[in-house]
């Protein structure tokens, strides 16, 4: 590893799922241009984010972190954006009252573009093309031109990622994320839903409370945090050529030091962990928040030599793990390495992203995601951390506050694999739509609470059996 880091020090590394761009001249413009621009997020934003962050890792908040696989050019509307804000802010009021913990708030949005990919083409009635690699790379569409990467593509994606930043700050502190709304949401999904007794009860609970303190002269204009939450954004660093011509120096905090100003937080994802290559020197330098995503190949040494990398100085909030083993292997995977991280004394946000590792082939040939798996891997994800004494943090879906039908279950969609192919719109990986992404908030918010309560009776540490 090269001891001075600077923005381009990655470009020295061996490098992996980076498209190969035809016209190189037109890339490097492209890239002086992007370097021209304004940041889009800025870094005492970062840094906010990092330590609300590191409330998480001491177990005073929640980490929920979500939205779409891959962020489309094609479906940039103001609807589709409310509706994502919408399901986050419901997910997010039930995790913080029924779990009873702050909710630090991150989308997968504003510019999750980039997508991996297991192989480098995709074969459809014996044609084979470049695979689709994300809108910011190259079109989805199976025909040898639209597989071909055009750097213009960064900046359309550039100013979408503006557009969408600037409307998501617009519902945060506008009004549209005042507690009074997010009752109203409430009461919209229990019309449908089998949970809804229990929301009604929650949302005559909150009504109540908020009634009271409106007596006590407690309003929006008394505390204007009733009437405005704060939203983060993130996505995974794939595409490095972007991410480097958008990192900044901190000016205004008189640090210069470097930021990625593309989005608050930034991941690494499971492809480009290794730790000699591109991705990970890339990630080290920028001061962001960094996520990790932990899959079943990375075993405790090797994710011990990434965290002494990404997070030398164990500064707190700097680094979250999003462990994503599958449901029938977080038992053999996790609590080695929650116990090395822990036996070495690191800090860190453990979260769980019960997506990637529970991906199946549909018997129609649709790519989707059981519900009851999704579920199995949260839990087991609790159980390791409630026998290890460490706490489950946080929560990274792909989700969407469209009806889509691209998870099969859940008890108040119960989509079916026949059902699959009515309204399966993602342009990657399978998300859940609104219903279920709420009813998965519920079950964890019970959870939540049922572990927080079982530790306050029982005030002498767990220990694994075995
Ligand atoms: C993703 O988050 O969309 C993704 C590709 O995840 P992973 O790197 O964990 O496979
Ligand atoms: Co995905």
């Amino acid at each position: 590893m090269a001891l001075t880091w600077s923005p381009d020090s990655w470009r020295s590394k061996p490098i992996v799922q980076v498209p190969e761009y035809p016209d190189k001249a037109a890339l490097d413009e492209v890239e002086a241009k992007l370097a021209s621009f304004p940041p889009l997020v800025f870094a005492g934003e970062a840094d906010k984010l990092k330590r609300q962050l590191a409330d998480v890792a001491a177990g005073n908040a929640f980490l929920l972190q979500g939205g779409d696989c891959a962020e489309s050019f094609a479906e940039h509307s103001a609807n589709h954006i409310r509706e994502l804000f919408r399901v986050f802010l419901q997910m997010a009021v039930v995790l913080t009252y029924a779990g009873g913990l702050p909710v630090v708030k991150v989308g997968r949005v504003a510019g999750q573009f980039a997508k991996p990919r297991s192989s480098p083409t995709e074969t459809r009635d014996g044609l084979e093309l470049p695979s689709y690699r994300g809108d910011i790379i190259n079109g989805g569409g199976f025909t040898s031109e639209e597989r071909i990467p055009d750097p213009n593509r960064q900046l359309h994606a550039y100013r979408q990622s503006a557009a969408t930043l600037n409307l998501l700050r617009a519902f945060s502190e506008g009004g549209y994320a005042s507690l009074d709304n997010v009752l109203r949401w409430l009461l919209d999904f229990e019309n449908k839903s089998p949970f809804g007794k229990k929301y009604r009860e929650m949302g005559e609970q909150i009504q109540t409370a908020l009634q009271f303190m409106r007596s006590c002269g407690i309003t929006e204009q008394t505390v204007p945090a009733l009437g405005r939450t704060t939203f983060f954004t993130s996505h995974e660093a794939l595409l490095l050529g972007y991410e480097q011509a958008l990192v900044r120096r901190d000016e205004a905090g008189g640090t210069q030091a470097p930021y990625a100003t593309s989005g608050h937080m930034l991941w690494i994802g499971d492809r480009t962990r290794q730790p000699d290559h591109a991705h990970v020197e890339f990630c080290r330098g920028i001061r962001n928040p960094i996520g990790l995503k932990v899959g079943p190949s990375l075993d405790a040494d090797g994710l011990l030599r990434l965290i002494d990398i990404l997070n030398p100085t164990d500064e707190p909030g700097r680094l979250t793990l999003i462990c994503r083993f599958g449901s029938d292997k977080v038992d053999k995977h996790l609590p080695g390495i929650v116990r090395a991280v822990k036996r070495d004394g690191r800090e860190v946000v453990w979260s769980c992203d019960p997506m990637h590792g529970n991906t199946i082939s549909a018997a129609n040939g649709f790519k989707t995601r059981p519900f009851d798996r999704i579920l199995k891997e949260v839990n087991s994800f609790f159980d390791v951390h409630r026998a290890e004494g460490t706490y489950a943090g946080g929560i990274h879906v792909e989700m969407t506050g469209s009806p889509v039908t691209e998870c099969i279950g859940g008890a108040a969609a119960n989509i079916s694999e026949a059902q699959l192919n009515e309204r399966y719109d993602t342009l990657c990986d399978p998300r859940l739509n609104a219903d279920q992404a709420l009813e998965l908030a519920f079950l964890i918010a019970e959870r939540l609470k049922r572990d927080r309560e079982e530790a306050a009776n029982s005030p002498a540490p767990i220990t694994a059996v075995g």
